[in-house]
């Protein structure tokens, strides 16, 4: 009755498929660079950014940038650049347009 065929069992081959494939997909992710970094302002482009994005509220563009804090335009730049981010202007191109606008009324 010796019926049940008993197979010792082989141990799987170690699977090692290698970690370091995990550190080649890293590379990849870091291949995408912004490819102009410069934003100049545009002041006409600016001008249509602020009629579009601002004017509703402030009509008078002259009136609002005088309220601008900063002694000279790198420090009215400065002001508007921590500000406008969180004040209708994310865009970085645009606000660079926009601030070039104001700093030239
Ligand atoms: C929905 C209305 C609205 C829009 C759109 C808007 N603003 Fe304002 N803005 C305000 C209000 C309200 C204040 C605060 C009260 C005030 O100064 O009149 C303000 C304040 C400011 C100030 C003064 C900050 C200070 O230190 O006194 C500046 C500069 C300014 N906005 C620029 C802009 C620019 C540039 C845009 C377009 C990118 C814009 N705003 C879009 C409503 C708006």
């Amino acid at each position: 009755m010796a019926g049940s065929v008993c197979k010792p069992a082989h141990s799987p081959l170690p699977l090692r498929l290698g970690a370091s494939l995990a550190a080649a997909g890293f590379a990849l992710a870091l291949a995408v660079a912004p490819a102009q970094a410069t934003e100049e302002g545009d002041i006409e482009r600016g001008e249509a950014a602020y009629e579009a994005s601002c004017a509703s509220c402030h009509a008078n563009a002259a009136r609002i940038t005088a309220r601008v804090e900063g002694a000279d335009d790198a420090e009215k730049t400065e002001a508007l650049e921590a500000f406008l981010p969180d004040h209708y202007a994310e865009d970085d191109q645009e606000r660079a347009d926009i601030i070039a606008y104001m700093l030239s009324l």
